[in-house]
């Protein structure tokens, strides 16, 4: 019998690799998803990578009654990774009650669930904003966590708390929060990626739609950091590596490998490269020139992070294995598709 996984949020841009590696792995998924920031045409996508379209309810886990019933019709779930949330940073500064209500919420009702139905396991997925800026770099899991620049940020701050809280007081729960450096790429076959609405906020969106000739210009913010080339240092990770990792704190949680009832792990690549880096990187692996120019910092933006990743390397036994120029290729297969670019 195959095990049965709930992913919430499953149709979108790291949810659906997740769908893929979890098929892959022989689980039996379940994806919910409000369709807020993503199309059920990804499930199409899905089946023809895998073979196995996975079944889709379409609600909000912020609604308590939609979730309860969900739970009563699927008595066979026995772990869940939450990925359904909330994620546009800059909007979360201007609708912030939306951003609490829909992000904490969710994660909320779905513990309430978890309790009632007997599900133990929870994935749940985080950031590495809650660090802000570091003191010291690379960050590990023990890196004092910093007030959140944002209502995004600090939805992921509290979430940690309150699944955290939730284990201490329920010792029959079991989680697992993943902090995700910077996830970029797409699966190699091109059928799935990140598809954001409107004008894309991070880079790697901003960099593959200007080379499809979709955006006039990139905007470096900011040349005058204390790096290197003066532009500010992130950790890029693969999606599909990531990805992996949450096959991995699936397999703990269901064998009960896990240490604690509550466990943290990072997941990024370990180095840091820069914005230009990664610009330049993109022209190399693609053969496409980019037009960018040096423009001023980006409120919010902190200078640099990259993860120390002994800990998920040595306890969850994963690492991550695609480099920069491969994913940032990736990436761009990936827009051409979308594009119809030959
Ligand atoms: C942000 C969020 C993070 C979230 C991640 C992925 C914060 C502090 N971080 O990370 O929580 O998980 O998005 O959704 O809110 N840049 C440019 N030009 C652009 C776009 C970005 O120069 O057009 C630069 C940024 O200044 C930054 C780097 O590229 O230095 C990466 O930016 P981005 O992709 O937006 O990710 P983060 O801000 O690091």
């Amino acid at each position: 019998m195959k095990k049965q996984i709930l992913v919430t949020g499953g149709t979108g841009y790291i949810g659906s690799h997740t769908v893929v590696e979890l098929e892959n792995a022989g689980y039996d998924v379940v994806v919910v998803d409000d369709l807020s920031n993503s199309s059920a045409d990804v499930l199409d996508n899905i089946e023809k990578i895998t073979g196995q379209k996975p079944v889709f309810e379409q609600f909000s886990l912020a609604d308590a009654e939609k979730t309860d019933d969900f739970f009563n019709r699927y008595p066979k779930i026995e772990a869940i990774i939450h990925f359904a949330a909330s994620k546009a940073v800059g909007e979360s500064v201007n609708i912030p009650l939306h951003y609490y209500r829909n992000n904490l919420v969710s994660l909320m009702n779905l513990l309430d669930c978890q309790k009632k139905y007997g599900v133990a396991n929870m994935v749940f997925s985080s950031s590495c904003t809650v660090y802000g800026q570091p003191d010291k770099l690379p960050v590990t899991e023990d890196t004092p966590r910093k007030d959140a620049e944002s209502p995004y940020g600090n939805t992921k701050r509290v979430n940690e708390d309150i699944l955290e809280d939730s284990i201490k007081a329920n010792p029959e729960l079991k989680g697992i929060a993943l902090r995700y450096f910077n996830p970029i790429g797409a699966h190699p076959t091109a059928l799935i990626g990140e598809l954001p609405l409107g004008v894309p906020q991070n880079l790697v969106p901003f960099i593959t739609q200007t080379a499809a000739g979709l955006r006039e210009q990139i905007s470096v913010f900011g040349d005058d950091y204390d790096t290197p080339d003066g532009s500010a240092i992130r950790d890029y990770i693969n999606v599909v590596d990531l990805a992996k990792a949450h096959v991995i704190a699936i397999e703990r949680l269901l064998e009960n490998k896990n240490k604690d009832g509550y466990e943290i792990f990072n997941l990024g690549t370990g180095n840091g490269y820069s914005v230009l880096e990664i610009v330049n990187g993109f022209e190399k692996s693609t053969g496409v020139k980019l037009n960018y120019k040096i423009v001023d910092r980006r409120a919010g933006d902190i200078e640099k992070i990259w993860a120390d990743t002994t800990y998920a390397n040595e306890e969850l036994g994963w690492k991550a294995e695609i480099g920069l120029e491969e994913t940032l290729l990736s990436a761009w297969n990936w827009e051409k598709r979308v594009r119809g670019i030959e």
